[in-house]
């Protein structure tokens, strides 16, 4: 007769199962505050301790039919610290003879096998590598987890409430404040395509409104080329209403008009002009000297 694996052992076991479980079937793994999980937790604690104590009756029952030689090695086995045990389990070496009763006849190549029993810390492995993967397989064919459209989803959803929250506590850029990013251009190329494209023609060549890529202006209310657009797309301008103040008219933030002002700086200052050559329209106004 063998002794039982100790109970809070089987406890551990089943608590760990059990976190396994919920972990991969309740999303946001929020069950730690649930009264499910602490349901559960209790009640299978208390069914393993039920167990054991059955399990108690049965081996006092068995002790006593054995003889006494049977009764000694039985104690000597029981008062061995588990994990010893265990350890000992896994670098078990057999006698001579021992080896003799499971060696496995390998008559035609002179191999010498040993039909070895697996040892315990294997063999608990492998049993809960199969059954994490049945319950793995399950949860991720029928629930969310570990499913990566969700994931994705989660975090975008987190991402967008996070920038949404930046731009609430972040005044947006005025005037006064506003400055040339070389990483806005690419958002004020955007923002250019959705509002003024249609005045100032395919990368600011003009149309109804002026050529933005030339060095003629016809309003030049500021003396930096970036604050001047910003001045202007948030103020409009004063002689023609087609530029209306959109900044102003809340059309376009702040953040918004800082990318545009960007935007237009780069094809007016980095790009090289668009003149009537290119199809672009003349110049209007004057030249303009603008301050770095
Ligand atoms: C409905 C047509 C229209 C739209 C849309 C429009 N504009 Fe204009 N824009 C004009 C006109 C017309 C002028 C010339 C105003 C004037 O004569 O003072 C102008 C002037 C400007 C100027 C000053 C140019 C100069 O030479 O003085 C800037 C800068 C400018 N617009 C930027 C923008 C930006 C940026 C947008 C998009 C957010 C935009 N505009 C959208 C029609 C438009």
């Amino acid at each position: 007769m063998k002794p039982r694996t100790p109970v809070y052992i089987t406890i551990a076991i089943i608590l760990a199962i059990l976190f396994i479980v919920y972990y991969m079937f309740v999303p946001n793994s929020s069950f730690f505050s649930s009264p499910y999980f602490w349901g559960t937790v209790v009640i299978s604690t208390i069914l393993t301790l039920i167990h054991n104590s059955i399990g108690d009756l049965i081996e006092n029952d068995k002790f006593k039919k054995l003889t006494d030689v049977e009764k000694l090695a039985y104690v000597e086995e029981k008062n061995k610290p588990y994990f010893k045990g265990l350890y000992d389990s896994a670098f078990k070496k057999q006698t001579a003879t021992t080896e003799q009763d499971i060696l496995i006849d390998h008559g035609f190549d002179g191999i010498m096998e040993l039909d070895n029993q697996l040892p315990k810390w294997w063999l608990g492995l492998f049993y809960f590598g199969v059954a994490y993967c049945i319950v793995y397989m399950i949860s991720f064919f029928l629930t969310d987890f570990a499913d990566t459209k969700v994931e994705y989803d989660e975090e975008y959803k987190a991402q967008t409430a996070s920038i949404a929250e930046y731009m609430k506590n972040t005044p947006p850029p005025t005037i006064e404040n506003a400055a040339f990013s070389a990483d806005n251009i690419e958002a004020g190329q955007e923002v250019f395509k959705t509002n003024c494209v249609s005045c100032h023609g395919e990368g600011g060549k003009g149309g109804i409104g002026p050529n933005l890529t030339d060095n003629s202006w016809i309003n030049q209310p500021e003396k930096t080329l970036f604050k001047n657009v910003f001045q202007m797309v948030e103020n409009g301008s004063p002689n023609n209403p087609a530029m209306q103040a959109f900044g102003k008219n809340g059309i376009i933030n702040g953040f918004d008009i800082q990318n545009v002002a960007a935007y237009i700086y780069h094809i007016n200052q980095e790009l090289k002009p668009l003149t009537p050559a290119d199809g672009a329209a003349a110049p209007q106004g004057t030249p303009a000297n603008w301050e770095k």
